[in-house]
């Protein structure tokens, strides 16, 4: 028998454990039953995922008698839009999901954030739980309750606080994805170290390459220690009116990278997040804050990941650092019309700063770029 384990995220009526171990998919009546007003749930996926997963995670729930139908949307950010969201509420209502019904997301964040979002608003709310496919969905995006969509405007700008009522984080999952894909999500659980557990970056230096190997017992202690700090945080400040800013470590870069590559798939998320973590102890280290040294260790372990680490990793054309500027201007966390960036006094100590010199952060960026082939 292998290891589960439990995270609560500690949100009074809202509360609710992240599991996290191998073969969960095949026990999910099991955890899902104390869940269930009647037997019976509905699965939204998308196609890709639901080849590799839907079967196993139906034979789960049927072992347990619960009836399951299951939608399967098309894989890709593209549907994370108004498009998807009409379609999955609408099967959700042709399905006749009542309001003690629950909904289940299997699949990576586009999923987890689209059919938490459909739950949230079908019937003014149903319960949903989450089994996230991805590296990336299982350590950031299925906790915390953030979902939604994109729009015209730019990326999760509609959407909801809806906690799920359980998430399943089945490493054995991680076995089917891609290798892009897993070092992309690896891009977070870096950022968790980075940003507040300096014990933790160290412990990656020394695992990281085994886990990409496909170590599970590694996989499962940086899964779990990923989702306790997320949980942590999430419980002292559900909403991001502080702490959780700090969760966003790289993403001011990284949005700004991402809307100068369209969203495609020249830059992943999580490989924008890694390259946005490194720039941000750049600017660190520039402005004073931490050791000039720092980014250099920082950018070492994301080489020996043989992850995206610079801007010269990104192929292809990229704007010049003050185009790059003005995306980070459009970011939904600009307040007062300040730029606001996470960054850190030393590894495993981030904070939120809202007065990086605008001349700084260009010749950062310019250098960058400069270093590109
Ligand atoms: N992914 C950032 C957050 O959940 O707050």
């Amino acid at each position: 028998m292998t290891q589960i384990d439990r995270v609560h995220v500690p949100l009074g009526a809202r509360a609710y454990d992240v599991v996290i171990g191998q073969g969960l998919v095949a026990q999910a009546g099991a955890l899902m039953q104390p869940f269930l007003a009647r037997p019976r749930v509905a699965v939204l996926t998308e196609s890709r995922v639901a080849g590799l997963h839907l079967e196993n995670l139906q034979a789960g729930l049927s072992a347990q008698g619960i009836a399951s139908s299951a939608h399967a949307l098309t894989p890709g950010e593209g549907t994370k839009s108004w498009d998807g969201l009409r379609e999955s509420v609408e099967w959700l209502l042709d399905e006749k999901v009542e309001r003690r019904d629950v909904v289940v997301a299997l699949g990576g964040g586009v999923i987890g954030d689209l059919g938490g979002f459909a739950a949230a608003i079908l019937r003014r709310g149903v319960r949903f739980v989450q089994v996230p496919t991805s590296l990336l969905a299982q350590v950031d995006s299925s906790v915390g309750g953030k979902t939604g969509i994109n729009t015209r405007h730019g990326k999760n700008l509609v959407g909801a606080f809806h906690q799920p009522s359980l998430v399943l984080a089945d490493i054995d999952l991680l076995d089917s994805l891609p290798k892009r894909d897993f070092l992309a999500g690896y891009g977070e659980v870096v950022k968790y170290g980075l940003l507040g557990d300096a014990a933790f970056f160290e412990w990656l230096e020394v695992n990281g390459p085994a886990l990409a190997r496909g170590d599970k017992s590694a996989r499962h202690y940086a899964v779990r220690r990923s989702v306790e700090m997320k949980a942590g945080i999430v419980a002292r400040d559900e909403t991001e009116q502080g702490e959780r800013a700090l969760l966003n470590l790289g993403h001011t870069f990284c949005h700004a990278l991402e809307a100068a590559t369209g969203y495609c798939d020249r830059l992943l998320h999580g490989e924008g997040v890694a390259i946005g973590c490194a720039l941000a102890f750049e600017v660190s280290a520039r402005m004073g804050l931490c050791a000039q040294e720092t980014p250099s260790r920082v950018r070492a372990h994301l080489r020996a990941m043989g992850m995206a680490t610079d801007l010269a990793d990104i192929a292809g054309d990229l704007p010049d650092a003050a185009a790059l500027v003005a995306l980070m201007a459009q970011d939904k966390k600009v307040q007062d019309g300040r730029l606001r960036f996470i960054l850190a006094r030393e590894i495993g100590q981030a904070f939120v700063c809202d007065d990086v010199p605008g001349d700084l952060l260009l010749s950062v960026l310019s250098e960058a770029l400069a270093a590109r082939p």
